[in-house]
């Protein structure tokens, strides 16, 4: 065993390790869409998983600073769009970097309204409309849980996902292979 345990003498010391720590955490990448109308944004999270299937929620942790924190807490619905390997380019466009805004970081993808009225994009892996449920606020970021009320799958098999500070791919057929001895699936279990 070669795990190291450190003694820290406060918070702040703690912090390096601490993003070193999460670095190693594999994150599928998803996009919040908040908004409807003019006034829509959207951000970049690896933050977004399932709490339960009965009833169908989902957990986020959102930072307070961000741009679609305030439309979040005032319209209480939202979209979380699970982004595809081919969507890098949507994934930058909505992390903020160069300078875009709202409805600008929408630009060359297709959106599409269903229940509540926030984007969904189209092509996504899936892509959910949610109903905020319950808005924790914590440290710098709200942990938003969100009640589904529409989802959209798509066939494709590649997901993008973030590790070590970059974009990475998941493809289900080039990778089964090699997961399946870890324990993934069976292809024979395919169906
Ligand atoms: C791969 C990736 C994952 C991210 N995950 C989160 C997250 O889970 N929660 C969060 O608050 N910000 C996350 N961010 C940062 C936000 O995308 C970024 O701060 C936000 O888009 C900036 O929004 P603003 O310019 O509208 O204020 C992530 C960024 C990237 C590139």
């Amino acid at each position: 065993m070669n795990s190291i345990v450190r003694l820290m003498p406060d918070a702040t010391a703690l912090q390096p390790d601490f993003r070193s720590a999460m670095r190693q955490l594999v994150g599928g990448v998803s996009v919040i869409t908040v908004g409807r109308g003019d006034e829509v944004t959207g951000m970049t999270v690896s933050s977004l998983s399932s709490l339960s299937i009965e009833p169908a929620s989902v957990i986020v942790s959102l930072n307070r600073n961000a741009s679609s924190w305030p439309i979040l807490q005032r319209e209480r619905v939202f979209g979380a769009n699970l982004l595809a390997a081919g969507q890098v380019g949507v994934a930058e466009r909505f992390s903020g970097k160069g300078g875009l805004r709202g409805a600008e970081r929408f630009a060359g993808a297709e959106w599409r309204k269903h229940v509540t009225g926030v984007p969904l994009l189209v092509g996504a892996l899936a892509a959910l409309d949610c109903e905020v449920e319950e808005i924790i606020e914590r440290h710098s970021h709200g942990i938003v849980i969100g009640r589904v009320v529409h989802v959209e799958v798509a066939p494709q098999s590649a997901a993008l996902a973030y590790w070590h500070g970059g974009y990475v791919h998941v493809d289900r057929d080039e990778d089964v292979a090699r997961l399946a001895p870890l324990g993934g699936p069976d292809p024979q279990d395919e169906p």
